[in-house]
């Protein structure tokens, strides 16, 4: 089977690496046929072109890969190969998530498919097992480690005590980011591949402007040190949960107990959970972000089609995400936290509290009312 390679980037190279390699019958079946690359000195290999027509117009080619990143031109570029009836797989969960509705149409109306285990969960089978779960079940809900890059700054901050600035070049530097960093430590990475998780798991494309999401960007050895304190690990969640008709869905910086399995997940692994009815917590961990453990789950969709293993995909579109009766407990640090006076359970430093019980609609008008760039919230486990 012949793959048009869109984008040589950390993902594109790892693919066309396992491919080439062909450590298994199953991969020697597959051939990258041809590679797209932006620029005259990615053209390292014969099989590169710098015209998407020559592989979106090439009959031979079965397959096409995009994991150029970004939204365009990858929407365009996988909408043409649907068109002409080449099933797709792709890394690139921003453009996805942004997206999945016409592309699921379209690949629908072709006859053929869109497969996203790497945009979600890096090398995990994560998209794979929330597959097969609902063959049997209902899943009740979700909620994981997400972000690789994130996971790989908290987890170093809080065992090394370097600073956040540091640990964002070191992860930025092993691969692990996104090209906008914004994407990672802002909570949107999160946001995407949550919003495709939802898509697997309840068979709904959820508003991705009604995941609430915060970020890790101003977290500060100081935030850390109360967790250290008061038996706390902190950790980069996404989550959500259907009820009936309604899911609700959040990203948010969660300080955990040290008991929990999420705390101990280390450097740049990913771990997420799901919950269904007759399964119950069934829980995954692995590589989150890099090269070849995202290629791998790249090349296990392909061998998916070449198998002819297709997932079913018909999801109802635009469910909007009602955060609305979602009620916690939150850390908030701010230089204007004496706004906030009114909502205070207990103080957790000069500039930072803990918050009484309360519902998220309250906690973003707290947010609001702050106004502070520079501030940090976080959910309190009980
Ligand atoms: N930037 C992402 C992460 C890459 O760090 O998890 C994998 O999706």
């Amino acid at each position: 089977m012949k793959i048009g390679l869109l984008g040589h980037g950390i993902v594109g190279k790892g693919v066309r690496e396992i491919i080439d390699a062909g450590a298994t019958w199953e991969v020697r079946e597959l051939s990258v046929k041809k590679i797209l690359v932006k620029f005259d000195w990615e053209l390292v290999d014969p099989r590169c072109t710098q015209d998407a027509k020559d592989i979106l117009d090439d009959p031979e080619i079965d397959v096409v890969v995009e994991c150029m990143g970004g939204i365009e031109p990858a929407r365009t570029f996988c909408l043409e190969a649907l068109a002409k009836g080449k099933h797709v797989v792709t890394s690139n969960k921003k453009m996805l998530a942004n997206s999945c509705g016409e592309l699921f149409a379209c690949a629908l109306a072709h006859d053929v498919a869109v497969h996203y285990e790497a945009a979600c969960g890096g090398g995990i089978p994560w998209m794979a097992s929330l597959d097969r779960t609902r063959r049997v079940d209902d899943i009740d809900g979700f909620r994981g480690i997400f972000n690789g890059t994130t996971n790989y700054i908290l987890s170093e901050m809080a065992s090394g005590g370097k600073s956040f600035a540091e640990m964002l070049k070191e992860a930025q530097s092993l691969g692990y980011a996104e090209k906008d960093p914004s994407d990672d430590i802002d909570g949107f990475d999160v946001k995407y591949k949550v919003a495709l998780s939802c898509v697997k798991a309840f068979d709904v494309i959820p508003n991705i402007d009604g995941i609430l999401t915060y970020g890790i960007r101003n977290i500060d050895q100081v935030d850390l040190a109360f967790c250290e304190k008061n038996g706390y690990a902190c950790k980069l969640i996404g989550k959500a949960k259907r009820d009936g008709a309604r899911v609700s869905a959040m990203v948010m910086p969660a300080f955990l107990r040290k008991e929990d399995v999420f705390s101990n997940i280390p450097l740049n692994f990913n771990c997420i959970e799901s919950v269904s009815k007759t399964l119950g917590a069934a829980t995954f961990v692995g590589q989150g972000a890099g090269s070849l453990p995202t290629a791998h789950a790249v090349v296990q969709n392909i061998v998916d089609i070449w198998k002819k293993q297709d997932p079913e995909i018909n999801p109802k579109d635009n469910v909007i995400v009602d955060n609305s009766t979602y009620c916690g407990v939150f850390y908030i640090r701010s230089a204007n936290i004496d706004k906030a006076a009114s909502y205070v359970d207990k103080e957790a430093g000069e500039c930072a509290v803990v918050t009484k019980r309360m519902t998220i609609n309250e906690l973003s008008e707290i947010v609001k009312d702050l106004n502070d760039s520079g501030m940090f919230v976080a959910e309190v486990a009980k």
